[in-house]
């Protein structure tokens, strides 16, 4: 359902560089495939299904963690990692705007190795020589971790939200996650985020800044009208 809408998305804009559709129909097909949230599917066994096309999600940060301890899998991590979280579009717009977020919003959190190749120095930064000088560079992808609100499958967990995890792997990832066990995930995010953030940490980073006339920049630049 949702690639479908995607693909017309994809063939409006399409339409609108040839110049065959008005700016109102073009905004229309827009409007309708907003309408569409993007969803988790679970299965039989109540297990997440990992949710399809979360790159192209609303991308609101970037972190980076010197080797440390991985969460996602409790052992020491290779190199250092980086994280990337999105946001679900019609949840980051209905947050921007009101400061909340609303049932079904979806978080994806997505880690990267980080390149350790002959030209880069050691720990703790693995930075890397380059012509143009030294760089950090993102180098595979491992592993994945989704925030699901959902209040009527998950009424008694602290503002409704679910954690999933996906592997700490090369993609493919594991294709379903069970509900994460509270102290594995939330209780941390409930310690250290708390009611006040609505246990999401990545409202004090910067892709989700509500502070002055940010609110409407961010808007702009993160979604076409
Ligand atoms: C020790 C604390 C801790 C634990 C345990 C933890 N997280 Fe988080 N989580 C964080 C922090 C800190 C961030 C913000 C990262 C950043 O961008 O700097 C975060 C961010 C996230 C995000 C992005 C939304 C947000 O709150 O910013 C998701 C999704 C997420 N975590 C899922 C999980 C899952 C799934 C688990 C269990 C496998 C988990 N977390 C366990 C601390 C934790």
């Amino acid at each position: 359902m949702r690639k479908m809408t995607f693909i017309s998305s994809i063939t409006g804009l399409g339409m609108v560089l040839a110049g065959c559709v008005s700016h109102k129909e073009a905004s229309s097909d827009r409007i309708k495939a907003e309408r569409e949230a993007a969803q988790v599917v679970f299965d039989e066994q109540g297990e997440a299904l990992l949710p399809k096309g979360y790159r192209s999600w609303v991308h609101v940060s970037t972190s980076w963690l010197p080797i440390t301890t991985s969460l996602l899998d409790g052992m020491i991590t290779k190199t250092p990692e980086l994280f990337n979280t999105y946001v679900e579009p019609i949840a980051f717009k209905t947050y921007v705007k009101t400061g909340e977020w609303p049932d079904g919003t979806l978080f994806a959190k997505e880690f990267t190795t980080t390149r350790v190749d002959a030209e880069c120095d050691g720990p703790p930064a693995y930075v890397c020589k380059r012509w143009y000088g030294k760089a950090i560079f993102q180098s595979a992808y491992t592993g994945v971790a989704i925030m699901l609100k959902d209040k009527k499958r998950f009424p008694n967990e602290p503002g409704n939200w679910a954690y999933f995890s996906f592997g700490h792997q090369p993609p493919p990832y594991q294709p379903a996650s069970p509900p994460r066990a509270r102290e594995r995930c939330a209780q941390c995010h409930i310690d250290r985020a708390g009611p006040k953030l609505d246990y999401v940490f990545s409202v004090e980073r910067i892709g989700l800044d509500r502070a002055g006339d940010s609110r409407r920049d961010i808007l702009e630049a993160s979604l076409p009208d």
